[in-house]
């Protein structure tokens, strides 16, 4: 009988959920509830402080929090950069079901004072970039209709066109990678690029 197993990784592989160590339990809990829209469901409360959270109840948890032994000791996370000097989390984007529910979010986090640090169109997603208490890199996005971009994913993957953060304007005139891609918007001020963005 043989024992080798199969040649090849199973395929379907997919992020199952995300685990943040966190500074101030209290703070990253009401910033993921009340401002992302996540509910607690669980929490460890031996060994350490640690609580589970998701947006669905579809799903067990979508994300963990963890309480940091020392925070007063315990240095911020790398700001999300393309030029990254430490191996580590870059950021991690967070996706609600469809426009109008991404749209209504995006007013939401502006009504409760977060500050958006880039906003755009990423081909294959529109994303608003900001940061947790703890300076973790969120992008928030929701998905544009899969025929823009299976035509050529790494083309919508290299493809980041700025938007104004402050003007809520969403366009739903989609790019159809594959087809020739049309040149983004330039915006006085930004520097649009194809070059692989966060
Ligand atoms: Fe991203």
């Amino acid at each position: 009988m043989s024992t080798s197993g199969p040649s090849r990784a199973s395929s379907g592989a997919n992020i199952n959920h995300l685990v943040l160590n966190v500074r101030d339990i209290e703070a990253s809990h009401r910033f993921y509830t009340e401002v992302l829209g996540m509910e607690q469901c669980g929490d460890l409360t031996h060994t350490v402080t640690m609580r589970f959270y998701r947006g669905d109840r579809s799903r067990h948890h979508d994300l963990a929090l963890v309480q940091v032994n020392d925070p007063e000791q315990a240095p911020p996370p790398d700001a999300p950069s393309m030029e990254p000097v430490r191996a580590g989390l870059n950021h991690f984007a967070i996706s609600y079901p469809d426009r109008q529910s991404w749209l209504d979010q995006i007013r939401h986090m502006k009504t409760c004072g977060v500050e958006f640090v880039r906003r755009g169109n990423h081909g294959m997603t529109h994303s608003a970039y900001l940061y947790d208490p703890d300076g973790h890199g969120i992008e928030v996005v929701y998905d544009v209709p899969s025929e823009a971009w299976e035509g050529d994913v790494d083309a919508a993957l290299n493809y980041f066109e700025f938007l104004e953060l402050d003007d809520l304007d969403d366009s739903t005139d989609y790019q159809r990678f594959g087809e020739g891609i049309p040149e983004p918007v330039a915006i006085p001020g930004r520097v649009n690029t194809r070059q692989p963005s966060p």
